[in-house]
C-alpha cells in the first residue's frame, strides 16, 4: 500500500471541509482491499448535532458506491489556520463505524501530519475489546 498517496488524498480532501463552527478541518482517505480510494471531509451544521466527521463521510461515500471491504484509512486534521498540523486521531464514533467494515487487527489507521510524518495504528489498538457485527450474527 502506498501510504504517501493515501495521505496525499486525505490532505486534498481536507480542503473541502465545511467547518465554520469549530474551524477544525479534517480530511480522510479510505483504501479498499481492491485498491479503490474514497475520501471524505467533516461537514458541520448550524444546529451542531447533524454534522459528521471526515472518516464517516468517507465510509458512507464508499458504502453508498458498493465498497465494503476496507484495508486502511489516512486522517489529517487541525485548525484551518494552523501553519503545521498536529496528529488528529479518529474519534470514538468513527472508530466504531470503521469496525463495522473491517477486521480490527488488520485495519491500518494512518494518523498524519504530512506525507512523510505519520503514525500507524491498527484499529484493534485504538478500539480494544470492540463490539462488532460478529456479535450479532
Ligand atoms: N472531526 C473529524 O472530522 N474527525 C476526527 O477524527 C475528529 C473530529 C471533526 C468533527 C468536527 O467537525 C470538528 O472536527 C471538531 O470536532
Amino acid at each position: 500500500m502506498d501510504y504517501k498517496l493515501l495521505i496525499k488524498k486525505a490532505l486534498a480532501a481536507r480542503k473541502a471541509a465545511y467547518a465554520p463552527y469549530s474551524n477544525f478541518t479534517v480530511g480522510a482517505a479510505l483504501l479498499t482491499k481492491d485498491g479503490q480510494i474514497f475520501t471524505g471531509c467533516n461537514v458541520e451544521s448550524a444546529t451542531f448535532t447533524p454534522g459528521t466527521c471526515a472518516e464517516r463521510t468517507a465510509i458512507f461515500t464508499a458504502v453508498a458506491q458498493g465498497a465494503r471491504d476496507f484495508e486502511a484509512v489516512a486522517v489529517v486534521g487541525g485548525k484551518a489556520d494552523a501553519d503545521k498540523l498536529d496528529y488528529c486521531a479518529p474519534c470514538g464514533v468513527c472508530r466504531q463505524m470503521l469496525a463495522e467494515f473491517c477486521l480490527p487487527a488488520e485495519f491500518a489507521i494512518l494518523i498524519a501530519k504530512s506525507e512523510s510524518e505519520y503514525i500507524v495504528k491498527s484499529l484493534a489498538e485504538l478500539l480494544p475489546m470492540s463490539f462488532g457485527p460478529e456479535k450479532l450474527r
